[in-house]
C-alpha cells in the first residue's frame, strides 16, 4: 500500500495499477476510488501475472513469507518452515517469469529480497527459511535465461532490502515490548545489546524507497541490493525511544543462550538462529549495499521516536495476566 501510496504522491504521471487477490477488498476499493487500477492476480497462477504485468514500465513485487506460514503451523503441518519456503520461492520464480514476459517495456523490476544468510555465514547458517527463500528468487533471477530479443530481467532488476520492520513491535510476540510479572518493562530477545539493527516503518516508508529508485537506471546502481531503513538502533537504543515517549522506564534485556527455543517449542529455535546471524554477520551479513542518501530519497523518512508516539503502547504495558 505505501508504495502505490507513495509513487502516486513523487510520480503522478504514472499509471498506476495495483495487484491483488480480492479487487472487491476495502483496501481494493480505496485505491480504486483514488485512481488506481486494481486487477485480479494470484501469485501462485503464472498465467495471472502475465496477464497483469503485460506492458508495465515498471514493477514492484515482494513475497510473503508469513501468513503462509503461521496457516501452515496452526494446522499442524510437520515441517511449517520448509513448506513455506518452497512455496514462496515458488510464487517468486512465477512473478519473476512472468515479468520476463514484458520486457520490451519493462525499465525497473524492484523485488523485495534480502541478503543470502547461508553465503553470508559461510553455510553455518541454514534454518532462517523466511530469508533463504527471498536469496533464492534473487539466484533464480540473476540466472534467468534472456527472452528471444535477449533481453534478460537481471538487467532491469533492482534488489531491495528491507530493514527490521518497526510494526514488529506491535506484530511479533517476540518483539513487543511487555510489563513482565516483576514489574519490570522490557523489551527482550537473544539480540546482543550493542547490534545496530536497520529499522524501518514499512507501512508509511517502503514507498519511498521505490520512488526513489525510479528515478535510478537499474544499471546506473551496478548490481549493488539497495537496504530500505530509515535509521539504525541497537535494542538499548529502541528500548530508550519507549522510556523518553512512554514515560516507563523501559529496558533491553539479551535473553541467555537457549531461551527462545525452549520457550517456543517449533518455531523458537528458528528465531533464535537468526538472532545468532544478526550477533554474528550483522544485518546486512556485510554485503555492500547503498542506503536512502544514495539513492536520493525524498520525503520524510519515520524516525523510531515518531513511530513509538505515532502508536498506542498502553496495552503491552499493561499489567500482565
Ligand atoms: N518483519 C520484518 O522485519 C521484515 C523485514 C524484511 C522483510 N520482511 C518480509 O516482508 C514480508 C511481509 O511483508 P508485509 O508484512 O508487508 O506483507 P503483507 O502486509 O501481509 O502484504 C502481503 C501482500 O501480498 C499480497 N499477497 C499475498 N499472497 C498473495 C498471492 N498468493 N497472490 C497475490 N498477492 C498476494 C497481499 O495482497 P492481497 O491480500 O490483496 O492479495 C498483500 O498485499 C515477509 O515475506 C517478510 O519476510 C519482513
Amino acid at each position: 500500500m505505501s508504495v502505490i501510496e507513495r509513487v502516486r504522491e513523487q510520480h503522478p504521471a504514472l499509471k498506476l495499477r495495483g495487484l491483488t487477490r480480492n479487487p472487491d477488498s476495502l483496501a481494493s476499493q480505496l485505491l480504486k476510488a483514488k485512481g488506481v487500477e486494481m486487477v485480479a492476480a494470484d501469485m501462485s497462477d503464472e498465467e495471472s501475472l502475465v496477464a497483469a504485468f503485460k506492458g508495465a514500465t515498471a514493477i514492484f513485487a515482494m513475497t510473503d513469507f508469513w501468513k503462509p506460514f503461521f496457516a501452515h503451523l496452526s494446522s499442524g503441518h510437520p515441517d511449517p518452515w520448509v513448506v513455506s519456503e518452497t512455496e514462496e520461492v515458488d510464487k517468486g520464480k512465477k512473478i519473476a517469469q512472468a515479468a520476463a514476459t514484458t520486457l520490451s517495456t519493462l525499465t525497473h523490476f524492484i523485488f523485495s529480497s534480502l541478503p543470502d544468510p547461508v553465503r553470508s555465514s559461510g553455510g553455518r547458517i541454514r534454518t532462517l527459511a523466511h530469508i533463504n527463500g527471498k536469496a533464492k528468487i534473487s539466484q533464480y533471477i540473476e540466472n534467468l535465461s534472456p527472452d528471444p530479443e535477449g533481453r534478460k530481467l537481471a538487467d532491469v532488476t533492482i534488489s531491495l532490502w528491507c530493514g527490521y520492520f518497526m510494526e514488529n513491535y506491535i506484530e511479533f510476540d517476540i518483539n513487543k515490548p511487555r510489563k513482565r510479572a516483576d514489574g519490570a518493562f522490557v523489551i527482550s530477545n537473544p539480540a546482543n545489546p550493542s547490534i545496530p539493527i536497520p529499522h524501518l516503518a514499512a507501512r508509511n516508508d517502503v514507498g519511498l524507497f521505490v520512488s526513489a529508485l525510479l528515478n535510478h537506471p537499474p544499471q546506473s546502481l551496478k548490481g549493488k541490493p539497495v537496504v530500505a531503513a530509515s535509521t539504525t538502533l541497537t535494542y538499548k537504543e529502541a528500548a530508550a525511544n519507549f522510556s523518553k515517549v512512554c514515560g516507563y522506564k523501559v529496558k533491553y534485556e539479551q535473553m541467555p543462550a537457549g531461551q527462545l527455543t525452549r520457550s517456543l517449542p517449533g518455531i523458537g529455535a528458528v528465531f533464535e538462529d537468526m538472532f545468532n546471524y544478526l550477533n554474528d554477520f550483522g544485518f546486512w551479513g556485510n554485503m555492500e549495499t547503498l542506503n536512502a542518501d544514495d539513492i536520493q530519497v525524498k520525503g520524510n523518512l519515520t524516525t523510531f521516536e515518531d513511530f513509538v508516539r505515532q502508536h498506542d503502547w498502553a496495552r503491552f504495558f499493561a499489567d500482565p495476566e
